[in-house]
C-alpha cells in the first residue's frame, strides 16, 4: 500500500515538469516524410516492432525524440533518425502525430484474446503483492494516456508493447525516471505477455 502511494506520488511530480512550446502540425507533416517508411503514412506502422505514433498524447513524442537524441533512451535505429532534429522539429513532429487518428481497429487472435482476458486484472486493479499500482491510474481506463508524460498504450502493436515492458523490466529502457522499471521489474514474463495483449485490444 505504502509503495503504491509512493509510485503515484512520483507521477504527480512528473506531471507538472517538462513544459514544451507547442509545435506546428502542418510543418510536422512535411518533416514526417522520412519517418513514414517505418511508422506508416498516417502514423500507423505495418511492422509490429515499429510503434504506432498516431493519436499519441501531445508532448510525449517530442520528449521521446529528445531522449533518443541524448542517448537516454537507447535504440540504434531511432538514434540514427534524430541526429539532425532541432527541438522545434521535435515539437512539430509531435503536434502532427498527436493530431492523427489512432488505429482503433486492432483485432486480436483467439490466443491473444485469452491472454488479454488474463491481463485485465492487473491493468485495472494493480498487483498489490508487488506494490504495483493499477496501470490505468496513469495510462487511463481505456489506455488513452494522460498528456504529456503518460503515453497512450492502446491502439498500439501487442509485440511493441511486450518488447517495451521487457526492456523496462531488464533496465534496458530508461524513461523520464524509474517508474516503469520499478513496475515492470515486479511482473513476470507471462504477466507482461498478458498485459501487452490486453492493452493492444483496449480502446
Ligand atoms: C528505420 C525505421 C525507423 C524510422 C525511419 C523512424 N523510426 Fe521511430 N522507431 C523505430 C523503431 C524500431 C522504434 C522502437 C524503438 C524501441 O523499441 O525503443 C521507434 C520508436 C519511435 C518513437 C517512440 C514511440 C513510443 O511509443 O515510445 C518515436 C516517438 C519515434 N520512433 C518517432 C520517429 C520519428 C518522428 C521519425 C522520423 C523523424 C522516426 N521515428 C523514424 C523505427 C524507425
Ligand atoms: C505511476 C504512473 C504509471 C503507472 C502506474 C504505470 N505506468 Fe506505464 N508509463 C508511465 C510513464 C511515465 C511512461 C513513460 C516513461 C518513459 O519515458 O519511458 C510509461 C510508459 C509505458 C509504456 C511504454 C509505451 C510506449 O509507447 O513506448 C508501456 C507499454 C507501459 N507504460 C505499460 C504500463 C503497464 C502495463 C502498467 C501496469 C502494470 C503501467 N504502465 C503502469 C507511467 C506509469
Amino acid at each position: 500500500m505504502l509503495k503504491n502511494l509512493l509510485i503515484v506520488a512520483g507521477a504527480v511530480v512528473l506531471f507538472s515538469s517538462n513544459l514544451n512550446a507547442a509545435g506546428d502540425a502542418e510543418a510536422g507533416k512535411t518533416k514526417s516524410a522520412v519517418c513514414a517508411a517505418c511508422h506508416g503514412n498516417d502514423g500507423i506502422s505495418a511492422l509490429p516492432m515499429n510503434p504506432n505514433l498516431a493519436g499519441q498524447v501531445p508532448g510525449y513524442i517530442a520528449a521521446q525524440l529528445a531522449a533518443f537524441q541524448s542517448g537516454e533512451r537507447n535504440n540504434a535505429i531511432m538514434q540514427g533518425q534524430v541526429n539532425g532534429l532541432s527541438s522545434e522539429d521535435m515539437a512539430d513532429l509531435d503536434a502532427y502525430y498527436s493530431s492523427l487518428k489512432p488505429n482503433i481497429e486492432v483485432k486480436l487472435t483467439e490466443e491473444e484474446a485469452k491472454l488479454a482476458e488474463a491481463g485485465e486484472a492487473i491493468y485495472r486493479g494493480g498487483y498489490a503483492e508487488r506494490g504495483i499500482a493499477a496501470c490505468m491510474s496513469c495510462h487511463g481506463p481505456s489506455g488513452h494516456g494522460i498528456p504529456k508524460n503518460y503515453p497512450r498504450v492502446s491502439a498500439q502493436h501487442r509485440e511493441y508493447l511486450e518488447q517495451s515492458l521487457l526492456a523496462y523490466k531488464k533496465g534496458e529502457r530508461n524513461g523520464y525516471n524509474e517508474i516503469m522499471h520499478s513496475i515492470a521489474f515486479g511482473l513476470s514474463e507471462q504477466q507482461i505477455k498478458e498485459l501487452a495483449a490486453y492493452m493492444a485490444g483496449l480502446n
